[in-house]
């Protein structure tokens, strides 16, 4: 990695209430070019808000947001800038959110062809050869309802990439999924990872964390409360909530 790595997303201090409960309570965050940030930590603890926070899915109500070191003005945006932040970030969800009357090459060149304007030929052929990338090339004109799990999910992920976003925002992307479906898509995703895929990842994984993460971030209650490499992060936490969040991991996973 270069010495001085450009800082893709970074946020100081962002905040988030829902009414009167304050769920993100001071984030701080930094993801760099080509680099993989897991995050973890107990349900409830604000993962999902702070990702739809990240690309404005959700409005923070306060601290900063940044883009490449620019400070996001998220209070007052256009629609069209609201739009352009967005188009940085491909996010892909636990449920896959497909459109279900399309088919699957449908659904992946639904966003070139009506946001990025790219030619219907043209986001075809892309659009295909996305899907073989995922493993896909069998089900291009398949429904999403006639699509295992695994295969929803590859499908959700080629159309997260058929926008060609500069960072990949995964919350929980194999938790609905069966157990044998798990190891392809985490191999898919450590597959983008090596191409050099900038990506933010929330897991229940530990064991994929340790394996595709460059760094680890630990939320508790709102914050960040420790952060750093895999190995540091799961073998040798210093926060007394993060030992007991990973000895009660330990206790649901080992027989
Ligand atoms: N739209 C909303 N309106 C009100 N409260 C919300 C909303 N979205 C989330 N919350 C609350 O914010 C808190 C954080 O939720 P969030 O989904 O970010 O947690 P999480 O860390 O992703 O949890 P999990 O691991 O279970 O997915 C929870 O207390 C949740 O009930
Ligand atoms: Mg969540």
């Amino acid at each position: 990695m270069s010495p001085n790595p450009v800082v893709e997303i970074a946020t100081r201090g962002l905040q988030k209430n829902f009414g009167a409960l304050r769920v993100l309570d001071g984030v701080d965050f930094t993801v760099t070019q080509h680099q993989v940030q897991a995050l973890i930590g107990p349900s409830g603890s604000g993962k999902s808000t702070f990702l739809r926070c990240l690309n404005l899915l959700e409005y923070p109500d306060g601290g900063e947001l940044l883009w490449k070191g620019r400070t996001v003005p998220y209070k007052n945006m256009r629609a069209a800038e609201l739009s352009r932040h967005r188009r940085k970030m491909g996010m892909v969800f636990q449920h896959f959110h497909l459109f279900p009357h399309r088919t699957v090459l449908q659904n992946v060149i639904e966003g070139p062809v009506q946001v990025l304007g790219t030619p219907i030929r043209q986001a075809r052929e892309q659009g295909r050869e996305l899907l073989r990338q995922v493993g896909l090339e069998d089900k291009t004109d398949a429904w999403p309802a006639q699509l295992s799990g695994g295969q929803k999910q590859r499908a959700a992920i080629a159309r997260s990439l058929a926008m060609d976003p500069e960072v990949l925002l995964l919350d929980e992307v194999t938790s609905a999924l069966d157990v044998e479906m798990i190891s392809g898509i985490n191999e898919l995703l450590t597959g983008l990872a090596a191409d050099g895929m900038t990506m933010v990842v929330v897991t229940h994984d530990l064991g994929f964390a340790r394996q595709v993460a460059d760094r680890i971030g630990f939320f508790d209650e709102g914050r960040i409360v420790e952060s750093g490499p895999p190995e540091q992060l799961l073998d040798r936490p210093k926060s007394s909530r993060l030992a007991e969040f990973l000895q009660a991991f330990q206790n649901t996973t080992t027989p």
